[in-house]
């Protein structure tokens, strides 16, 4: 959330600057704005309010010059996106410039003893405060060395924040300098060849180097042209390493896609192949995932499972309990990761808990993972973002090598998650009572997975046809059962999420208890019914609906023709095996709700009020 990006080298920043934001819009995309440091001392400011295209129309206008410079994609936490709330911000002086990532907690009190000192602000923000501070203890110290001067004022004046930052600061006292430092909010280092970076991604800086440096909570870290140093905040030596990112410029790139959201529903195939590529045993009929740090004794001694996120995550871990619970028999629990971490749940020695992160960086989920761990618990991760901070911290887990995700609704995410799950469920059944027969068989079925998907996938023209007879609907309703609730559920998130219309996902069973009272002829519902064990509990909730005059959409298997007598219209998916039906059902939901909402004129890649990496509470 909000995305930070800062440049020091030989090159006109303000290129790399609006390049390394547009990388990074993803984090939030409500108002923007560049600080270039000039040769002449001086530090010439733009920012703009709406989208990046305004800032690139204003630095057009008004050009910058320099080759060190800040700069800020933002998610508004404390004031509106206008112009004056959007960073860098300045400090009394005008002389230092910060952006800033996080929320600083006690701001309030800050800036009124700031302001009793006649300190004048301009915004509503708690970043701005953090620049008068910092700006207020530089003024007032005599270290002549100006680098030490800059970095002991960000110390003293992070030890007065309470609070989470990710920030970048520079000061024209030296015009070739950036300093920075992280709690709670991401920050990496670009590590190039003459020229330097900070980061909140290292897709920001992807097109520059492929070297980066993942920085530690309470790191502060200083950038020249040619070196940068990491230290704590304390004081002491932090412990980093450079590490190679690992995917390309291209890879993050949008290719011949409309939209990024549209180009990651058509990666599944590939990677939920990467999920399971190097991870099927065939002699064992089971998986392998080395990354959990786990002996065969110590898995086999699990006897509880927590599985904690947040939106889509939380879906896919939905899918894992069902999963988990049929194959390995071990009682699973979802945790929505921002109630574990204040709701104090019981667990006792030989409960596993999983946190599960496309991004790494989901601030509920790290805190719910660190409270884990605070209480003597393994924790483990399944994150798909290389070096992010959960990644970093765990005790162990899986990744996910979907590539780089940028559409802010999440969609490979949701469909490796729930394949990684599989796996976990194969793993931890094989070591109890599932057969040798059983474990093939789900090892056949895994492999076919991507195949079905490309079969699935091929049909996204008729299932645009679809979305745009239902055009007008005002809401919409997703309904499934045991595997496919979770399904429904992700699929009514992914429909709210970019088309702005009322949806909710239930259990089928559910409706008679309260949602079938909304049915109308306006209301679609949309069934997640493969053949499968309770296919036809769902035929009888999709009558009900009907005998209210509800249009109904069915997704069922390939071969269904009762459907096509029953319901409105019908979306098929291939047959598979009950338990993996949710990596195919879901597909044809994202692509409705894809389609939904281009027709409507929805930003998909962009939601209002959204942003795909929440750092903030
Ligand atoms: C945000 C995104 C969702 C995502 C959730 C969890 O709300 O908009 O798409 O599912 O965060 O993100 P994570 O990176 O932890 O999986």
């Amino acid at each position: 959330m909000c995305g930070i990006i800062g440049y020091v080298g030989k090159e006109d920043a303000a290129p790399i600057l609006l390049e390394g934001l547009r990388r990074l819009e993803y984090r939030g995309y409500d108002s923007s704005g560049i600080a270039v440091m000039n040769g002449s001392k001086s530090i010439q400011l733009r920012k703009k309010s709406g989208r990046l295209q305004n800032l690139r129309n204003l630095v057009a206008d008004q050009p910058t010059k320099g080759a060190c410079g800040i700069s800020h994609t933002r998610w508004a936490t404390h004031g509106e996106p206008t112009d004056n709330n959007a960073h860098p911000h300045l400090d009394q002086s005008g002389n230092l410039a910060i952006v800033h990532n996080g929320v600083i907690e006690n701001y309030q009190s800050l800036r009124d003893a700031l302001e009793k000192e006649g300190h004048e602000f301009k915004s509503q923000t708690d970043s701005e405060v953090l620049a008068h501070l910092i700006g207020k203890i530089y003024d007032a110290s005599d270290e002549t060395d100006l680098h030490k001067r800059l970095i002991s004022s960000l110390r003293e004046a992070l030890k007065q924040v309470s609070g989470t930052y990710g920030i970048a600061a520079m000061h024209t006292d030296s015009p070739k300098f950036l300093v920075g430092a992280r709690l709670g909010s991401p920050l990496i280092v670009g590590v190039g060849h003459g020229e330097n970076f900070l980061a909140s991604d290292v897709g920001a800086v992807i097109s520059h180097t492929s070297n980066a440096v993942y920085l530690n909570d309470r790191d502060i870290v200083c950038l020249t042209e040619d070196e940068f140093r990491v230290e704590t905040v304390e004081g002491g030596i932090s412990d980093y390493e450079v590490s190679e990112v690992e995917y390309t410029a291209e890879q993050a790139d949008i290719g011949d896609y409309p939209h990024y959201m549209l180009k990651e529903i058509y990666e599944q195939p590939e990677s939920i192949q990467n999920v399971f590529r190097g991870r099927l045993l065939d002699e064992e009929a089971s998986a392998i995932l080395g990354g959990l740090n786990m002996t065969p004794k110590q898995l086999r001694d699990v006897d509880r499972i927590v599985l904690c996120g947040c939106g889509t995550a939380s879906h896919a871990a939905m899918a894992g309990e069902y999963i988990i619970e049929s194959l390995a028999r071990i009682p699973t629990e979802v945790e929505i990761a921002s109630e574990f971490r204040y709701r104090n749940p019981p667990l006792d020695k030989n409960t596993l808990v999983f946190v599960i992160s496309q991004s790494g960086e989901t601030l509920d989920t790290l805190s719910a993972m660190r409270e884990g761990q605070r209480k003597g618990h393994r924790v483990l991760g399944i994150v798909n973002a290389v070096g992010s901070t959960i990644a970093r911290e765990s005790d162990g887990g899986s990744y996910l090598y979907s590539g780089p995700e940028i559409g802010v609704a999440a969609t490979k995410s949701f469909t490796s998650q729930v394949t990684m799950l599989a796996l976990l469920g194969l793993l931890l059944g094989r070591m109890r009572h599932l057969s040798v027969d059983y474990g093939k068989n789900m090892l056949e079925e895994i492999r076919a997975l991507p195949a079905k998907v490309e079969r699935i996938l091929e049909q996204s023209d008729r299932i645009k046809e679809i979305a745009l007879k239902y055009i007008d609907a005002e809401g919409m309703l997703f309904l499934g059962r045991q595997f496919n609730y979770p399904t429904a559920m992700e699929a009514a998130l992914k429909m709210k999420e970019i088309s702005y219309i009322f949806a909710s996902g239930h259990a089928s069973a559910e409706l008679k208890h309260g949602v079938i009272a909304l049915v109308t002829e306006k209301l679609p519902s949309v069934f997640i019914m493969p053949n499968d064990s309770v296919y036809e509990k769902n035929v009888s909730s999709l009558e009900e609906v009907k005998a209210r005059k509800g249009p109904c959409i069915a997704v069922t298997t390939e071969g269904n023709t009762e459907m096509e007598r029953i319901a409105d219209d019908v979306i098929y998916i291939p047959p598979v095996t009950e338990c993996l039906s949710p990596i195919l059902s879901v597909i044809p939901m994202q692509l409705l709700s894809y389609h939904f909402a281009v027709a409507r004129g929805c930003d998909v890649d962009k939601p209002r009020n959204l942003a795909k990496s929440v750092t903030v509470e």
